[in-house]
């Protein structure tokens, strides 16, 4: 996820993108940059670090100023780290270009425009695009069509902005995958990712949608779809400025919520090889013998992260079966654990500064091979650990992890079929299988989402409660313990996680008609019918049961309780990231009828950095 923006018309351009970059620092913010035409050249600027460090590079010289044609773009790294040269624009011959997505195709493309002669000054996907489009111009292509023949060579997704120093009144746009809207001003237009950029100068806005390529000029916009020129609605946006930061959400949690299906997408796209049914992961650098020597896994995370980590000792061992742990790192670091060269000792952590959590991978890459599942590039523990799997959430903003736990389960799952692949545990069909049904997750996901206001209303019928219990089986048991986290985090009520069939050894003791208990019952026969019996014993000590199931129309549930929230099924493996869906809503909305704090309950942090 990065943020884009751009601007052509009579005014002077630099404050107006700054200005835009800043309403979208949410969209990313480890380096930014802006190209800007003015004096018969373009001036590109970049600084690594905050919006601010780029501000400062920009007052000390005065290349962009005066100029009415521009574009600027706010990081956040999946493809090379967090640097200079890494950050957008890129530019090759006459183009400047920034870019919101994933070239998945990159590699391929980079070896062929490397053969043609282009010297690439970057580690970006980005940069292959801008050297695509400056081929074309230099073919004789107008420069809507050179954007338009480089996006038919890439395959991925882009929100593509583009500009070309012998064309300085057009902005080149194109989209496939990633937002970007225009703003429609008096001989005057603004693009960008999200319409916060956008509404301090205008309110009518034309969201352009995927396939889309825009010729943007001062005095006009010509869209084309499928080389057919389109029109595209011009709306006119009411809301105000902190309304439109969060997307129209209440708060950044019901946003994050909400991009989960977009988010889990990121994660696993260029890295699923639909044809073949496999997992493509080129960033694992492990060769035959050191895979083969791995005889244990410890993964070791904490909070939301270990959590994701339960979930992945199961695919791990159902998957590779390879022996597999999981710790919490504060733990880890305080006893005599066992690791060894055949140990691989995985970090889970969505900022990768979680001082637990490093000082956990530190210790263990004394003796053990070590890899990470991690959200940020260039974060102390991905510089730390020999592979790094990253996940493609983007910025989270809200303190309560939602969508990166979710990135985290996809990823975790990724690298499970990827060993089970690499170490042949699987037939190729299980793994065609396991690989496919990933595919169907995005649609679950959204339809999960849209559970919301079912949610709410079981959530008014609880609010009042002291004390929550959630029970969950098997792989929906770690997803028990996450939800139970939520609600603690941002409602401040107690709520304990517990596997279903632990119930009778010491919860059973609490139930009484003022304790809710929070169940998760996956479809597979065997597990939904023990936890329907461990229902009746809830039910029969008073018990208010609410259930979150990927069964539809359980006769038997219904008539135990009225509170049922029904999910779609993808797989088993894959139900705990639908399950979580539900419960990430019940927490919010408690909080939200409890008046917290949402998106920065007391006493959290998002990135724990002391001991
Ligand atoms: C804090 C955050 C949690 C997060 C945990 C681990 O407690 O509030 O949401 O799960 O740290 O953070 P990490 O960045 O390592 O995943």
């Amino acid at each position: 996820m990065c943020g884009i923006v751009g601007y052509v018309g009579f005014q002077e351009a630099l404050p107006i993108i700054i200005s835009g970059l800043e309403k979208l620092e949410y969209r990313g913010y480890d380096s930014a940059g802006v190209a800007v035409y003015g004096n018969g050249k373009v001036s590109v600027t970049r600084a690594i670090g905050k919006l601010g460090e780029l501000k400062k590079l920009l007052n000390e010289r005065s290349a962009e100023a005066g100029g009415s044609l521009g574009i600027g773009h706010t990081r956040w790294a999946t493809h090379g780290k967090p640097s200079e040269n890494n950050a957008h624009p890129h530019t090759a011959g006459r183009v400047s270009l920034i870019h919101n997505g994933i070239v998945e195709n990159y590699v391929e493309l980079r070896e062929e425009l490397e053969k043609e002669g282009s010297q690439f000054k970057s580690e970006t996907d980005t940069e292959i695009a801008a050297h695509l489009v400056n081929k074309y111009l230099n073919k004789g292509l107008d420069p809507f069509d050179a954007l338009k023949a480089a996006c038919a060579d890439i395959r991925g997704s882009y929100a593509f902005l583009a500009i070309d120093s012998q064309n300085p009144d057009r902005i080149l746009v194109a989209k496939n995958s990633t937002p970007i809207i225009i703003g429609i001003g008096k001989n005057e237009m603004f693009v960008a990712s999200d319409i916060p950029a956008v509404l301090p100068y205008t309110r009518e806005v034309v969201i352009l949608e995927d396939g889309d390529m825009a010729d943007v000029r001062c005095d006009g916009v010509r869209i084309e779809n499928n080389g057919k020129p389109v029109q595209r609605k011009v709306q006119t946006i009411t809301w105000d400025p902190i309304t439109a930061q969060k997307g129209g959400y209440k708060h950044y949690m019901l946003k994050e919520i909400h991009e989960q299906a977009q988010a889990v997408t990121d994660t696993f796209r260029g890295r699923v090889e639909q044809e073949e049914g496999a997992i493509s992961l080129p960033e694992l650098a492990f060769d035959d013998k050191e895979l083969a020597g791995i005889q244990r896994i410890v993964f070791v995370a904490c909070g939301t992260a270990w959590h994701a980590c339960l979930v992945a000792k199961f695919y791990i061992e159902s998957f590779t079966q390879i022996p597999c742990e999981v710790d919490y790192a504060s733990e880890f670091r305080y006893r005599q654990a066992v690791f060894d060269k055949n140990t691989l000792v995985i970090a889970v952590s969505q900022s990768g500064e979680t001082a637990d959590t490093l000082a956990a991978i530190e210790l263990a890459g004394t003796r053990s091979p070590t890899m990470a599942v991690c959200n940020v590039l260039g974060s102390s523990i991905a510089r730390k650990v020999g592979n790094v799997l990253f996940t493609h959430a983007g910025p989270e903003i809200s303190v309560a992890s939602t969508k990166a736990f979710t990135t985290q389960l996809v990823a975790v799952y990724l690298l499970a079929i990827y060993l089970a692949q690499r170490r042949g545990t699987l037939a190729p069909e299980k793994v065609g299988e396991l690989t496919h049904s990933l595919l169907h997750l995005p649609a679950a996901i959204q339809q999960a989402v849209e559970v919301n206001s079912a949610v709410e209303k079981v959530a008014q019928r609880f609010r009042g409660a002291k004390d929550f219990l959630y029970l969950g089986r098997g792989i929906c048991y770690p997803i028990a313990l996450e939800g139970a986290l939520k609600l603690k985090e941002i409602s401040y009520v107690h709520a304990e996680g517990y596997p279903a069939g632990e119930m009778k050894h010491g919860p059973i003791a609490l139930i009484d008609e003022n304790m809710p208990v929070v169940v998760l019952l996956q479809r597979s026969k065997e597990l939904f019918e023990k936890t329907i019996s461990n229902l009746r014993e809830v039910e029969a000590r008073g018990g208010k049961i609410i259930a979150v199931t990927d069964f539809e129309g359980s006769k038997e549930l219904h008539a135990l309780t009225q509170n049922v929230i029904e999910v779609p099924f993808v797989s088993d493996f894959l139900s705990p990231l639908i399950m979580t869906i539900p419960l990430q809503l019940l927490a919010y909305h408690i909080a939200v009828f409890n008046g917290t704090d949402v998106d920065l309950p007391r006493n959290l942090a998002k990135s724990v950095t002391v001991e």
